[in-house]
């Protein structure tokens, strides 16, 4: 007779235990630990014992038409979706909250319906009167978007199975609570088994859902990390909340690329798209100031240009500040080391604060001269020529690297009126007409290109 196996789950981290215990030697969490259901077992045990249906392969070189894609006519959306919506994929939507997923949601299913698609809202956070004011509010009342608002997963399934939408968004994924699991709405257990539900039914009948997803202190989808392997999509929409832009951004998909993001701005008729970031994230400079740089980056497909910000002051601390918002403090640090040590230009008992302007992440290793740019100008409180943009990596020897995609960082810095860039001296690029470049080796010979002998 087979024994029934019980397991237990720590609903923190979602680790999983063979016995109860106090404490999660996985994540270090008390009284986390919760029984499971047992795992239905099947006749027999063993992979021998029951016989399975085999399953037909084909070669790689088969025929398979690309996904059909729904547009929405947000090209913002679209873009991030890596294209338009594919049929009976799952999309995850994680951020903090208060960000705008609700109303980008809601603008968008309204979109999708106003272009044909039969698109179904289910809010478990608000009543649907809340979210048809809230509507109203946006312009969207003559969409035909249909509205619900329920927390059984069980009730949603059937509905969804009764009126076979093409797209479903359900606002949020820790509000569903399904019968079968012995567990709070928002646990480990019932995020999983909720969102398991969902993804298999958009597979199964072909409706595109879309689940949101609350975000963690730390900025991860709250719930165990299992349900972003489950989705097809994973989208993060991010902003400052003293800023009004709002950065859609791809982090998984399996029908476009990653990486790509849509730029919205908040407004008091919902979000806008903005179709020109670049601009919208240059707006706020003003005179040529010292700390000031331009990064020509790229962002999935587009190229996108940023304003780098530092400050420099001298400290009172023993261990000065470091305070980096919009890029990655460990890579600051390296090029902190890396002026110091192969410049000898040292930035202890210096405050350093880092910022990219707009409330933008910039997470390319191409950043890493327009940061060098940003700390020496600050340092020496001499302004970078307020002409030019820069871009290239920085390795640890201090010699400049180049990187992906020169043309397109180039062609975007002129069309925003920027005439000069600062360069690896090893990028190969064309389309530098118009564009007098600066070709550097090194950070040495950057310095003493930029601010003198430095
Ligand atoms: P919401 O979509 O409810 O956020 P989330 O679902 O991510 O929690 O957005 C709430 C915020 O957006 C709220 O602080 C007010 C602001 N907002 C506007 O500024 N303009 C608008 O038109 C709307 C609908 C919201
Ligand atoms: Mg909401």
């Amino acid at each position: 007779m087979a024994r029934s196996v019980t397991a237990f789950t720590c609903t923190a981290c979602g680790a999983a235990h063979k016995k109860w215990a106090g404490r999660c030697d996985a994540c270090g969490a008390w009284n986390t630990v919760i029984e499971e259901a047992p795992l239905s077992q099947g006749p027999g045990r063993g992979l021998g014992a029951a016989k399975g249906r085999a399953v037909p392969l084909s070669g790689l070189s088969a025929q398979e038409p690309p996904p059909p894609r729904a547009c929405s006519g947000m090209a913002e959306l679209d873009r991030v979706l890596g294209g338009g919506l594919v049929p009976g994929s799952a999309v995850l939507v994680g951020g903090d909250p208060g960000i705008g997923k609700s109303t980008l949601l809601l603008q968008g299913a309204a979109a999708f319906a106003r272009a044909g698609l039969n698109a179904v809202y289910i809010s478990g956070e608000e009543a649907s009167a809340q979210v048809r004011m809230r509507a109203q509010r946006l312009g969207l009342a003559d969409a035909p978007v249909r509205l619900g608002s329920e927390t059984n997963l069980r009730d949603i399934l059937t509905t969804l199975d009764a009126e076979r939408p093409d797209l479903a968004v359900i606002d949020s994924i820790q509000t569903l609570w399904s019968d079968q699991v012995d567990a709070a709405p928002g646990s480990v257990g019932q995020v999983r088994a909720s969102a398991h539900e969902l993804v298999t039914f958009a597979k199964r009948r072909g409706t595109a859902i879309v689940l949101v997803g609350h975000v963690t202190k730390d900025g991860q989808i709250a719930g165990p990390r299992v349900v972003e392997h489950m989705v097809d999509t994973v989208l993060y929409f991010e902003g400052e909340r003293g800023h009004q832009f709002r950065i859609l951004r791809s982090v998984k998909n399996r029908f476009g690329p990653a990486d790509e993001i849509g730029v919205f701005e908040m407004t008091g008729a919902g979000l806008s798209e903005v179709a020109n970031p670049s601009a919208l994230f240059l707006s706020e400079r003003g005179q040529p100031t010292p700390g000031s740089a331009v990064f020509a980056g790229i962002e999935g497909t587009r190229p996108v240009l940023t304003e780098v910000q530092a400050l420099v002051a001298p400290s009172t601390l023993a261990s000065p500040r470091r305070t980096v918002v919009g890029l990655d403090s460990g890579r600051v640090s390296t090029i902190l080391a890396v002026l110091e040590a192969r410049c000898g230009i040292p930035f202890a008992g210096l405050d350093v604060f880092l910022n990219v302007a707009g409330g933008m992440k910039v997470a390319e290793p191409a950043a890493d001269l327009a940061i060098a740019g940003a700390l020496l100008s600050a340092r020496e409180d001499n302004p970078l020529p307020p002409e030019a943009v820069l871009f290239g990596e920085i390795s640890l020897s201090g010699a400049l690297r180049p990187v992906a995609q020169a043309e397109n960082r180039l062609k975007e810095a002129r069309k925003l009126g920027f005439s000069q860039a600062i360069l690896p001296e090893a990028q190969k690029a064309e389309g530098l007409d118009g564009m007098a470049p600066m070709r550097v080796a090194d950070l040495t010979g950057f310095v003493g290109e930029v601010f003198g002998a430095g």
